[in-house]
């Protein structure tokens, strides 16, 4: 198989950039810039992309290349602090932009040199993102400028006799008008990759990896019904069959029918599938709490002990499964990001049962390749295309304390508004979409009586990475539909409010 290292110096965009490679059907993996050569010729990549990073190269202390990479013969593209590194690395200088105008971020005009490989077929002169405080201001030995600005005159930088690339700018990020065709003539026309890298034979290879693994051992998996585990399963359940057990913790929280609509989902397979009704130790334990955070530990370890005390019943087991995706494995390995909310997921497990090893059958697929590969497994698209979830469910959608009551209005609120946004045929359109249980009641008139009722808002959001969102157009014609439909089929609602906001400075959820 065919592979494109990434080396991560610790860019934003990183992830992006395995996206961007993936989905030209090329197989890639982000691996740390210290990863050891002789790794480096183990993992054989025809090709190495060098991110960008948040540091200087003349910075003693910045991260750099091992320079016996370059002689490996593998082309190189180095994008951002990666071609800074690389044309320092191999001779030419770096420096601080000396004037504010000399520094860039954000859409700028460049123009390119289509004879260059890396640009051809692109017009002479387009729109990309910057950002940048250093530049090049000496080119290395047998290197030629191939791209430039206004303030940078080294945006691009090639050897095309070895093989080396270096770019300013970032081709990975939408706003770079010509980026995915820059990348595509990297991998192709440069690394001469082949774009064979399918989803078929992605499961062929891990149904065959997990049974050489388990054996004739036995398999526990945590069942969310969320998009990741449920592939997880469908996958070992295809591995190995009934060796493999999942328990589905329904606690209550769950939107209008999930619950049932899970457990028809895997009716037919060959697993065994234990459902625990949670609801009422739930609630319980969630009674009189209204602090966010608090509700969000509750629930993460309410979630532990009924887990553990199903297992228990079940016995040993081997091997404890997980649905972790590439997304989750790259950034637990990017250091120490502030804890804006505690996010809970299965990921505490592995602390509280007997086991003997972990598999995460999904570990190197981004969650669009997860996706593919949930249909390839005959998972139903409702499953498998399903918008994201949280593990807490709606308790933080339900600002405050959560009962019964509220946990009924919102699941109705929720299903109209989804009902509607699939109506109008957007649900493409929004990353996330849902309704929320404000914790205000305000007057209102209904019939010719006066009401005094709880207000739901709505929340839809389009983003590329759930780090920043932004809230989305919606036709008011939807809109006015939702709300009327709201106000006159769930009792106890007479207000309904539209979130204007992105995220950040809000999040996409409320709590
Ligand atoms: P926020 O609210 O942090 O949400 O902007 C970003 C994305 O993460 C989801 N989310 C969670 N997912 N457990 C999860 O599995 C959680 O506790 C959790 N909290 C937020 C949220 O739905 C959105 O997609």
């Amino acid at each position: 198989m065919q592979k494109i290292l990434i080396l991560d110096f610790g860019g934003q965009y990183n992830r992006l950039i395995a996206r961007r490679v993936r989905e030209n059907r090329v197989y890639c993996e982000v691996h740390p810039w210290s990863m050891p050569l002789e790794e480096i010729r183990r993992f054989d990549p025809v090709g190495i992309i060098f991110t960008g990073g948040p540091r200087s190269v003349y910075d003693p202390t910045a991260p750099h290349a091992d320079a016996r990479l370059f002689a490996l013969g593998v082309p190189i593209l180095g994008i951002c602090y990666g071609c800074q590194l690389l044309a320092q690395a191999l001779g030419g200088s770096v420096s601080p932009a000396q004037t504010d105008t000399a520094r860039e971020y954000g859409k700028t005009n460049v123009r390119f040199d289509p004879s260059c490989t890396l640009f051809s077929g692109l017009p002479g002169e387009s729109v990309v993102w910057m950002s940048h405080g250093d530049y090049i201001a000496g080119l290395p030995e047998g290197f030629s400028r191939c791209a430039e600005s206004a303030a940078c005159p080294c945006a691009g930088i090639c050897d095309e006799a070895r093989g080396f690339y270096g770019v300013q700018f970032h081709p990975e990020v939408n706003h770079t008008e010509y980026g995915r065709d820059i990348l595509k003539n990297f991998l192709f026309l440069i690394c001469r990759a082949a774009g064979d890298w399918t989803m078929e034979d992605f499961r062929r290879r891990a149904v065959g990896e997990i049974r050489r693994k388990v054996g004739s051992g036995r398999v526990l998996l945590a069942l969310s019904g969320g998009v990741d585990s449920s592939v997880a399963a469908a996958l070992l359940s295809e591995a190995v069959g009934d060796q493999l057990t999942c328990v589905f913790v329904d606690h209550g929280l769950l939107r209008l029918n999930e619950a049932d609509e899970v457990m028809l989902a895997f009716s037919g397979r060959r697993l065994r599938l234990v459902r625990v009704d949670a609801q009422a130790r739930f609630l319980r334990a969630l009674s009189g709490v209204s602090e966010p955070e608090r509700k969000r530990k509750i629930i993460g370890e309410e979630f532990i002990r009924v887990f553990e005390e199903e297992s228990r019943k079940i016995g040993a087991v081997d091997f404890l499964a997980q649905g972790t995706i590439y997304p989750d494995v790259i950034e637990s390995g990017s250091g120490s990001a502030a804890v804006i909310k505690s996010h809970h997921n299965v990921g505490g497990l592995p602390d509280v049962i007997a086991f003997r090893e972990i598999l995460e059958p999904l570990r190197l697929l981004f969650k669009d390749e997860v996706r593919e590969l949930g249909l390839r497994l005959g998972l139903p698209e409702s499953l498998v295309m399903r918008q994201p979830f949280p593990g807490p469910g709606l308790a933080i959608r339900i600002i405050g304390e959560v009962t019964l009551e509220k946990l009924d209005i919102l699941r109705s609120a929720d299903a109209i508004f989804r009902e509607e946004l699939q109506r109008f045929g957007l649900t493409e359109s929004c990353s996330q979409y849902f309704a929320a249980l404000t914790n205000m009641h305000s007057v209102g008139v209904m019939g010719d009586a006066r009401s005094y009722d709880c207000a739901v808002a709505l929340r839809a959001v389009t983003t590329e990475d759930f780090m920043t969102a932004d809230w989305a157009r919606l036709p008011y014609d939807l809109l006015d539909r939702v709300s009327n439909r709201i106000v006159n089929e769930v009792p106890g609602v007479n207000r309904v409010f539209y979130d204007v906001t992105a995220k950040p400075p809000a999040t996409v959820e409320y709590e």
